[in-house]
């Protein structure tokens, strides 16, 4: 794509003269954005820039290994891997308000962050996969009365603390064009072609109280809802699918057995900017078999439901 190739050229030329001889620090999310917006860096300034990856164990299965990889194998790219899961664990105990959940989170990214951030001695620069929609978004979110619905969480928060310039090299683009930029920055595809995941992760997929052993029950059946999903080759047709793992328990029965577990929620939607969804219309069959394969093969979980709410007056998230 020339128009891409173009805006690479154009981005690394003002990102060498914005910097100088400058250190760049950015947060990796796991995301699209934040990755992007790191290798077209690093492409300009080279090892001016670090990475860092605040792991908060609340990533999906595989996430984390699959970031450290990409940047530290394939790019080799410098990168701090943080693992901060007892951290955020720790702190999640006994949380249950969505709110004070995404607050706690986000203030501890905000820590994590700066702390590593002076142990490596500091940055002039902080980089952040901004994005259009997001400066729009943060000036009204719902596009009506300004009311918070969520407080939203990414690197968002930082510069006002660590008095930092921004590096915000993909503002002017849109989700689909970001992708394109990935593409041509040789990123390879599953990483490119990803749906987005929330800054904070899976602690606003578990209503109610956050645990590692229920963080590793929706891991499972997550992924393997998204194994369907990549099977039947729907993934790229649907703007987000995940699951979600309820603070409710119901009565099943396995075999000779009385089950007592919890309900696990299905969402998956389209949408072009994450503003407003369509829920997917999957056939009833597909999701007949991901119960079915999801109950058998998740201990813990021996219910499925469909979220067929659209947003509005739904949100994408349950939290
Ligand atoms: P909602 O749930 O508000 O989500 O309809 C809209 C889009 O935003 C994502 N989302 C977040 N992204 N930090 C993020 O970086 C957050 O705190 C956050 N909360 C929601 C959500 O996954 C969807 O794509």
């Amino acid at each position: 794509d020339w128009t891409m190739a173009e805006f690479r050229k154009t981005k690394i030329e003002e990102i060498r003269a914005q910097v100088g001889s400058g250190r760049v620090i950015c947060g990796l999310s796991g995301g699209v954005d934040s990755a992007v917006a790191a290798v077209l860096i690093n492409e300009a300034i080279g090892d001016q820039l670090t990475c860092v990856f605040v792991d908060h164990g609340l990533m999906r299965m595989n996430e984390a290994e699959q970031v450290v990889t990409l940047f530290r194998d394939h790019y080799n790219i410098p990168l701090v891997h943080v693992d901060a899961e007892d951290m955020f664990l720790g702190g999640l105990a006994g949380l249950t308000d969505p709110e004070a959940k995404r607050k706690f989170i986000g203030k501890t990214f905000i820590d994590v962050f700066e702390a590593e951030a002076q142990k490596i001695g500091g940055a002039d620069f902080l980089a952040q996969g901004t994005l259009y929609p997001d400066v729009i978004e943060s000036v009204s979110f719902t596009g009506g009365p300004s009311v918070t619905i969520k407080s939203h969480h990414n690197v968002g928060g930082l510069p006002e603390r660590m008095n930092m310039k921004l590096v915000e090299p993909l503002r002017e683009l849109f989700k689909d064009e970001v992708r394109a930029l990935g593409r041509e920055l040789g990123l390879p595809e599953v990483f490119v072609g990803r749906h987005p995941f929330p800054g904070p992760g899976l602690a606003i997929r578990i209503p109610g109280e956050v645990t590692k052993e229920r963080c590793d029950i929706l891991r499972k059946a997550d992924a393997i809802y998204l194994d369907e999903i990549r099977k039947a080759g729907l993934y790229d047709a649907i703007w987000q699918a995940f699951a979600v793992l309820l603070p409710v328990k119901t009565v099943g029965v396995m075999g000779d057995y009385r089950t007592y577990d919890s309900v696990c929620g299905l969402r998956a939607v389209t949408s072009t900017d994450g503003m407003t969804a369509d829920v997917y219309p999957f056939e009833a069959s597909f999701l007949t078999g991901c119960a079915t394969r999801i109950v058998n093969e998740v201990q813990g979980i021996n219910r499925v439901v469909y979220d067929y709410t659209s947003k509005p007056p739904g949100t994408i998230e349950w939290e």
